[in-house]
């Protein structure tokens, strides 16, 4: 599969207002492909586990997965709506949405705090994407096989403290994903996503079925789905939202660009629920996978960021052809990453493309760059600067490291606000018949989201924010 050009077989109906030399997805499936392969990544595989730990498991769950629905789900409609109408980069799709439907031409800063979000998160994202590369290797060489709890927990404290390796594959990861940015995103991205994601989904049933016989599955999932609200605190809420933006990409205009490639005549409303269900359901599985060898090996639900890099390779350890499934198993992972990267860093490079007349070459070789040298300090925070907490005075911030701090910020506070952005102005202040045009819904539903865009996101989004600040 590949992006068709427009006015090949697979476009049809008009692209008002947009370039009419840029590609569309081939189909709905294409699109779907891709939008899954930028919300699938290391936020439901590394990171949905070792929040749901920290936070104490279910009903920390409860409150992620009713954000995803009520707030998760309206947004992506409209970040997708805003691009397919706009038809350019997300900055300049705003732009012309603003020209033709008279709006203050302001809106676009919701563009930049997405290109923003972007480049930060994709500076610690690439280490964590170094991290998998790197266990390749470790599960490849069988040094695995019937290890402890403690030596496998130790060969991963190796990994972080040492600075250069962590370089190494933080610059290898990086430049996966510029590779392909820098292709531009009709050669690449659609058919690496469309034979990778679904290996990791079989991959990741794999590890669910060996979690099953370490007689903790039972436990895992009350862990997961026996809310048990007395562990669940205000900044608890706050990271459950945070992670329903960041692991549906949304809040920082990818879904925006990605949806500037989308054929008229598609369902916006299918596509984004499909997209979210499917990568709701790799974070529960990733949990299902996970929470029995935590269980099964005394080991601490919240030990944190290292979570499935010292269980997973536990089980990889113990079951039978481990080291080939492990292999595999990082090996999907670092693919899962990559496309999410790319999608990290499509915004901006689209945008100084557009915007600058930079060609796409320079445009990746120059924002890659930038991002990969501010990964050099969340590089650092896992070793020699692991005791620098540079906003230590916020008690909020309290002991949070480089690379904690960039994750908090972009994540809690970033994409919700990007979100927010994006209700306000779907809700608030576009054409409402243009709106209407682009969702195409019966009109119940339309009322529905649009109800939920106008009042219940902006309001959610706004109760969380306050209650933490307070
Ligand atoms: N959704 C990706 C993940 O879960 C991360 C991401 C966030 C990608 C925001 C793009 C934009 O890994």
């Amino acid at each position: 599969m590949s992006v068709s050009s427009s006015g090949s077989a697979a476009y049809s109906g008009s692209l008002e207002g947009s370039n009419a030399q840029r590609g569309l997805w081939s189909s709905r499936l294409a699109f779907i492909l891709a939008a899954t392969g930028s919300a699938v990544g290391l936020g439901n595989i590394w990171k949905f586990p070792y929040v749901t730990g920290e936070n104490g498991g279910g009903a920390f769950v409860l409150v992620y997965l009713l954000c995803i629905a009520i707030i998760g789900i309206p947004i992506m409609m409209a970040e997708v709506m805003i691009g397919r109408r706009g038809g350019h980069s997300p900055v300049n799709s705003i732009k012309a949405i603003a020209q033709r439907d008279g709006l203050n031409p302001a809106w676009k800063l919701v563009g930049a705090v997405g290109i923003l979000a972007g480049f930060l998160i994709l500076s610690f994202y690439s280490v964590i994407g170094g991290w998998a590369i790197s266990y390749v290797g470790t599960t490849a060489s069988g040094q695995l096989s019937g290890q402890t709890a403690d030596a496998v927990g130790a060969i991963f404290s190796g990994l972080l403290s040492n600075p250069g390796t962590l370089l190494l594959w933080h610059t290898v990861f990086m430049a996966l994903v510029m590779l392909v940015v820098a292709k531009g995103v009709r050669s690449g991205l659609e058919r690496a996503v469309s034979i990778l994601m679904p290996a990791l989904f079989v991959l990741l049933l794999i590890v669910v079925g060996y979690a099953m016989t370490t007689g903790h599955f039972g436990q895992a999932a009350a862990f997961l789905f026996q809310p048990d609200f007395s562990k669940l605190t205000t900044s608890g809420v706050l990271v459950a939202l945070g992670h329903a933006f960041f692991t549906l990409s949304l809040g920082m205009a990818v879904m925006m660009a990605y949806g500037s490639y989308l054929p008229k005549k598609i369902s916006i409303a299918k596509t984004s629920i499909t997209v979210s269900v499917i990568d709701t359901g790799v974070a529960l599985l990733a949990g299902l996978a996970i929470f029995p060898i935590v269980f099964a090996n005394g080991l601490e639900p919240g030990a944190g960021p290292g979570l499935i890099f010292q269980t997973l390779p536990l089980a990889f350890g113990q079951m039978p052809l481990g080291s080939l499934f492990g292999t595999l198993f990082f090996v999907l992972l670092i693919f899962a990453a990559w496309t999410s990267g790319i999608s990290l860093l499509e915004p901006i490079v689209e945008w100084l493309e557009e915007q600058k007349g930079m060609n796409r070459t320079v445009s990746t070789l120059g924002a890659g760059a930038v991002c990969w040298a501010l990964g050099i300090a969340s590089i650092l925070s896992l070793n020699l600067w692991a005791d620098f907490a540079p906003l230590g005075f916020i008690p909020m911030l309290e002991g949070k490291t480089i690379f904690d701090l960039l994750d908090f910020f972009t994540a809690n506070i970033l994409l919700p606000l990007g979100g927010l952005l994006v209700a306000l102005m779907a809700g608030w202040v576009m054409s409402k018949p243009a709106m209407e045009k682009e969702l195409a819904l019966s009109p119940g539903a339309f009322s529905l989201w649009f109800v939920t865009v106008r009042f219940i996101t902006p309001i959610a989004v706004g109760v969380v924010f306050i209650y933490n600040l307070m």
